[in-house]
This record gives C-alpha cells, structure tokens and sequence, in this order.
C-alpha cells in the first residue's frame, strides 16, 4: 500500500507546484500550513534585509540563453543587482540574448561564455573586473546554472555521450568555479551551484546526467568546507523536473537523441534488448518529460536566497512532493529499504 502511494505517477498527485521554503526544501502547499507560513514570512524578511542592501551587487549567471538562468537574469536585475548574463549564443545572436539585451539597462550585460573554452571563460572575468567600480571589492555572486542533459541506459550510452555532458555539466561548473573565485573572495560573496535532484539520488536510464551532478554536489560540498573560513557562502540548488518549462528537452530533442542511439548501438545490444524494449524507455522519457512543473518561479526563489539571505541554506529542494518525498527516502534510509519501493 505505502509503496503502491509513493509510486504513484507524478500525473496522478495532487498540488505538484511546490511552495514554501523550509530550511532550504520548497515544501508542499498544505503541509503545516501555520508554522510554515510563519516560518516562510521569517525567511523573506531576512531575505528583504539583505536586498535592501543589494546595491548594485555583482552577479554572474551561466546559461542564460533560456531557461531558469533567462529568467534569473531578468529577475536579479529587477531585485537591483548588476547582473552579467553569460550566454552560450550571444555570438550568434540567439533569441534569448536579443531579449536581454532589448532591457537596454547598464545594469544587465549580456557576455559570450561557453563555460567548456577557457578563453571565453577568462575574457569574462576580465570583463566583469573591468567593469567593477572598485575590483578590489570583489564580485558578490556567481551562479552556475549552465548546463545541458540525455538520457539513455548504460548499455545504450557511448563513452563520447558520458564525456559531452560532464564537460558541461560538471568540467563547465569547476572552470568557471575557479575562474571567478578570486573576486569572490574579495568581496566574501556567495557561489551558487544548480544542481538536481538527480544530483541526489539515482534514476534508471540517468547515468550520463546524474554522475555529472553527484560531482557537482560534491565539488560543492568540498568547496563550501574550503570557504567557510574565507567568509564565502557556497549554496546547491537541487531542481526536480521542470522540463515542460525550460529547454532541457523538446519532442524533437529527445527524438533525435533515441535515434543517434539507435543507430550507433553495438549490434549485441541492439540484439539483446531489441527495438520494443528500446523504444518503450524513449517512451517513458517523452512522458517524464511531459510531466514537470511549468512554473519555475520555487527555483528562481531558491537562487535568490541564496544570495541574499544573511544566512543561506546550504541546499535548496524546489520540486514537487512526490519526487521529495522519494528524495527523502532514498538519501535517509537504508539502500534495502529504497530498493524495494522504487526498483520495479
Ligand atoms: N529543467 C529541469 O527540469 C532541471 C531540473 C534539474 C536541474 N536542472 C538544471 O538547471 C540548469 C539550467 O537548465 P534549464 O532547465 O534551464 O535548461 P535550458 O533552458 O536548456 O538552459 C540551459 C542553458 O545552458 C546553456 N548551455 C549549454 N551548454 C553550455 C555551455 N557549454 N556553456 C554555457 N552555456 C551552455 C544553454 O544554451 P543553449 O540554449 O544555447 O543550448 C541554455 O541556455 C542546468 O544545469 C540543468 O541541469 C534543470
């Protein structure tokens, strides 16, 4: 019965747009209602006592060409902040960056940063201290949110898939990381790092993914150890799945991707497992993806506290209850126990 209700399909489960945060867990709506929305008023005024004073604080965000860095950029500007938008197609003139740029504000720069090219990588942090009124002070924030995603079993995953998305994902974040913490330091500022939920726990046909986050999850464990004495505050986001609202995934994406898989499998695989197995598991990729949140306004939150809160948590859970509660399970109790609710 209680794997039966923890299994249920995400489809299925009611108030799936989380809500209050709760030392760092945006938390169901209705769960505890008087004490959290006590607790949650508390957290936005220390919230609000630090964004009196944003100033015209430095921030740089990665990946800002769509998705939760898009909107972050347009929201940190809003709050006051100086807000340099790194932009993977700022060359090419992509829609995204006309967008941001169109704000016409000195307070919001778009930069060309593919955080693979350690020139582009260098170039920006020129860029963002020649920009600075006093380098000496620092930059106050970095955000790393770049970040690209497939999927596939391990048998169906090739080692150059593996090695694409962890220079991205996880070489991406550790460049950029390191580029940018000298002026981090001056200023004592703050290191935001998106991760995932599946930086957490592991999901089948995730690997090429999740390794790359569980590495992100802890370079920014040993990071934060390194910078508490430095006074810098390192913080992980942990998204569950908002697809339907960011350009992770499309249809067509995620067509082209079982097809490229497809067509390169060794032939013993392809054998094995046979076309039916294979293309009931892109299936149940087109319907996960279908299912996410489309309002990313929890993660956005869970940024800006993480970089305005005099006290930021150290990781941030803005997803639906279903996959929190599955986080819960499987991070606190025995591997056993997990197993045999959700292997099926
Ligand atoms: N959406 C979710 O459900 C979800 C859940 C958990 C975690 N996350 C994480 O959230 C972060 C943002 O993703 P998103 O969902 O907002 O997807 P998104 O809309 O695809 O945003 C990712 C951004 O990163 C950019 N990018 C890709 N490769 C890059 C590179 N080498 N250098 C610099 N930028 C690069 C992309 O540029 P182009 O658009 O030009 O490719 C895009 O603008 C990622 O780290 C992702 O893993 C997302």
């Amino acid at each position: 019965m209680l794997a039966a209700r923890l299994c249920r399909p995400l489809s299925q489960l009611p108030g799936k747009t989380p809500s209050v945060s709760h030392r760092g867990t945006v938390l169901p709506r209705g769960l505890g209602r008087h004490g959290l929305f006590a607790l949650g008023s508390w957290v936005l005024t220390l919230g609000c006592d630090l964004l009196k004073q944003v100033g015209s604080k430095a921030v740089l965000i990665t990946g800002c060409d769509s998705g939760f860095g898009f909107s972050l950029a347009k929201h940190l500007h809003s709050k006051g902040f100086l807000v340099f938008a790194g932009c993977l197609m700022k060359d090419k003139g992509d829609a995204g960056v006309k967008e941001l740029d169109s704000l016409k504000s000195d307070r919001l720069r778009t930069l060309q940063l593919n955080v693979c090219d350690n020139g582009e990588v260098e170039r920006a942090v020129e860029t963002v201290r020649s920009s600075l009124k006093d380098p000496e002070k620092g930059m106050w924030g970095l955000v790393n949110n770049a970040g690209i995603s497939t999927f596939g079993e391990v048998e169906f995953t090739s080692m150059e898939t593996y090695k694409e998305v962890a220079e991205v994902n996880l070489w991406g974040t550790v460049r950029t990381t390191k580029a940018f913490l000298p002026l981090l330091r001056r200023a004592r500022g703050r290191l935001v790092n998106i991760s995932s939920m599946l930086g957490r726990m592991a999901n089948p046909a995730r690997s090429p993914y999740c390794i790359t986050k569980f590495g992100v999850e802890a370079f920014s464990d040993c990071l934060r150890y390194e910078m508490h004495p430095l006074g810098v505050k390192v913080s992980v986001v942990e998204p569950g799945n908002f697809i339907a609202a960011t350009s992770l995934y499309s249809p067509e994406r995620i067509q082209a991707i079982a097809k490229k898989m497809w067509d390169e499998l060794p032939e013993v695989v392809r054998r094995d497992y046979g076309k039916k197995y294979f293309e009931e598991k892109i299936a149940k990729m087109e319907t996960y993806c279908n299912s996410g949140s489309t309002d990313t306004s929890s993660v956005i939150e869970a940024v800006t506290h993480a970089l305005t809160a005099p006290n930021p948590y150290t990781r941030y859970h803005p997803m639906d209850y279903y996959w929190w509660l599955r986080m819960q399970i499987m991070t606190h109790l025995p591997g056993a126990v997990s197993d045999m609710i959700y292997i099926h």
